[in-house]
């Protein structure tokens, strides 16, 4: 039973530009993809799914490009709100949102409210995450409540966990990656711990309701001990 997946929506720009057209294009088929994936996801009971949209070291990129993924989220909304709310799908994200221009924040605020009554599957969408500054933060959140005598100080790592920007999730059970490419880029490193990995060649673009199924039938094939026998 998968409670938490985590996607690392990768290739993009590569599967565009092996069809001659411009990385943009990628990103909004790869858009589509997560309408597609958290319809289905939502059927087969899955309770969250966190979705690698913006990273913190994103901002690298050209600006062109970084303007086409920040006007996304309106895309995305606009066309599919109706719907995760029919399909009584959550809203929410990780990430420090305040980098993004005012009225990507304010699209994204507003699936968040609209969706805030709905109890199937929460689509978490990571956007300006970085796992070690959100380890950063809540270190400097805890040491602050320990200051003001709000916590005590102590090395449990339960107190910690709820520190952190998924403090409301459970660990995450399974991380996919498409594209190739095997390595986190600053993913969920914490929540990680005892994920099962999968690492898979195709592109985001080509993920699917079947790739979903797929790689849910690979997890129930994996034998998770936890340290145990
Ligand atoms: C993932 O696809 C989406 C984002 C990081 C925003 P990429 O844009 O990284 O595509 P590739 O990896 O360059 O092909
Ligand atoms: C990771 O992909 C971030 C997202 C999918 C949003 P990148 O394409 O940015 O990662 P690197 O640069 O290949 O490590
Ligand atoms: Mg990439």
């Amino acid at each position: 039973m998968i409670k938490h997946m985590a996607i690392i929506m990768d290739g993009n720009g590569r599967w565009a530009k092996k069809q001659g057209l411009p990385r943009t294009y990628g990103h909004k088929i790869g858009a589509e993809r997560i309408r597609d994936v958290a319809l289905e996801a939502n059927k087969m009971g899955i309770q969250a799914i966190t979705l690698y949209a913006f990273s913190t070291e994103n901002w690298k990129r050209p600006d062109d490009e970084i303007n086409f993924l920040c006007k996304l989220p309106k895309m995305f909304f606009n066309k599919y709100i109706k719907e995760l709310i029919e399909n009584n799908i959550k809203v929410s994200y990780i990430g420090e949102l305040e980098a993004f221009p005012i009225e990507t924040q304010q699209v994204i605020k507003d699936a968040l409210s609209k969706t805030n009554h709905c109890s199937g599957l929460e689509l978490v969408i990571a956007l300006n995450y970085g796992s070690r500054r959100e380890i950063s933060l809540a270190a400097n959140a805890y040491a602050q409540d320990v200051v003001d005598g709000k916590v005590e100080i102590s090395n449990n790592e339960e107190v910690f966990s709820n520190y952190m920007m998924t403090s409301h999730l459970p660990d995450v059970d399974v991380m996919v990656r498409t594209s190739g490419e095997q390595r986190l880029s600053n993913f969920l490193l914490w929540q990680l711990a005892y994920a099962e990995f999968m690492f898979v060649d195709y592109a985001w673009p080509e993920f699917n309701e079947e790739k979903l199924h797929e790689v849910v039938y690979e997890f129930n094939q994996r034998n998770r001990r936890f340290g145990g026998v």
